[in-house]
């Protein structure tokens, strides 16, 4: 089942599941619509086959959804009843937090076995180095960014560029180090307009003539358009623009780290089951597979890597 946000890599995930479960002679069903279609039954058996062709397809085949009659003690009863009414002894969910919750909050009522495998472009979650789906999004800010950066050369103008990523800001971090940042507004590192203002001024000094800001989405001082109007308040060196990238961030083909994570997730998740590793999250941390319990990896943060952030303002200076 994929649940929550989509995020490129989804169905290369599915397809290890699948497989993995295959190979070692499981019957293996899908769930369509997250939460939601588990509760209504919604759910197909499938085999090698039904899984040929989706590798490199961003989204999800098996739909997704955040359900909010999940949340309900009446909504996990039903959906109980469709998996033990279909024989099913174990739920493997792609997704992010809200989704391991979910299947945390069922596994705690009811005993069934479930397993949690990182699907999000955020890459918010404890207990793995990378989500499914964060790389590729990284790259499509990275690819728009380089864009956006002729216009602001041509213009001397300064852009400042939304990036999604809840309350995290590894997007942020990683894009604006990999498209070369003049700032990087995080909702984790508090930097204020002055400071801001600062880096700009000196930036000038240096006879920098555009540039570019990504602002997470998450900062403190608000999205891009709350802070490029504050920054024009005590700033008006060069004409400003804003652009928010939305949800181009989720979508498109997935990355070969994404592809190979997926992968080697979903076959993990398979025989995380099969050694009775219930009610955790597989990742991966130093490219090794770890099991963590899905209580620490909805409770405890992702934290950045203080390392790369310090180094990414001695990068754009
Ligand atoms: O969790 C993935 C994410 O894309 C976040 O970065 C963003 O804040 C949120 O989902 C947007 O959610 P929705 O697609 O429901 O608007």
């Amino acid at each position: 089942m994929t649940s929550g946000g989509d995020a490129p890599g989804m169905n290369a995930a599915i397809r290890g599941v699948v497989r993995s479960a295959v190979f070692n002679n499981l019957d293996v069903f899908g769930v369509y619509r997250g939460y939601d279609g588990l509760i209504e039954g919604d759910i197909v058996e499938m085999n090698v086959r039904s899984v040929a062709r989706i590798l490199g397809r961003g989204g999800t085949m098996l739909k997704s959804a955040r359900s909010k009659d999940f949340m309900t003690k009446e909504g996990r009863r039903k959906a109980l009843k469709q998996l033990r009414d279909l024989e099913i002894d174990a739920l493997i969910t792609i997704g992010g937090n809200g989704t391991f919750t979910g299947a945390h909050i069922l596994h705690q009522e009811s005993g069934f076995p479930v397993i949690g495998v990182p699907g999000t472009i955020d890459n918010d979650l404890y207990g793995t180095d990378f989500t499914i789906g964060f790389d590729t999004a990284v790259n499509t800010v990275i690819e728009a960014v380089d864009k956006i950066r002729d216009t602001a050369i041509s213009h001397n103008r300064l852009f400042f560029v939304e990036v999604m990523g809840r309350d995290s800001g590894f997007i942020a971090l990683h894009a604006g180090m990999a498209s070369g940042a003049i700032a990087i507004m995080l909702p984790e590192v508090e930097m204020s307009i002055d400071e801001l203002v600062t880096v700009l001024r000196k930036s000038e000094q240096t006879k920098k003539t555009s540039s570019i800001v990504i602002v997470a989405e998450g900062d403190a001082n608000g999205g891009a358009f709350d802070v490029a109007r504050k920054v024009n308040e005590q700033y008006d060196e060069f004409e400003t623009r804003v652009t928010v990238l939305g949800h181009i961030q989720r979508g498109g083909v997935p990355s070969a780290n994404d592809r190979v994570l997926a992968g080697r997730l979903g076959v993990a998740a398979v025989e995380g089951l099969l050694q009775r590793k219930a009610d955790t999250m597989a990742g991966v941390i130093n490219h090794q597979v770890v099991f963590t319990p899905l209580e620490e990896a909805i409770t405890r943060k992702a934290e950045l890597n203080a390392d790369v952030t310090r180094m990414s303002r001695i990068l754009s200076i």
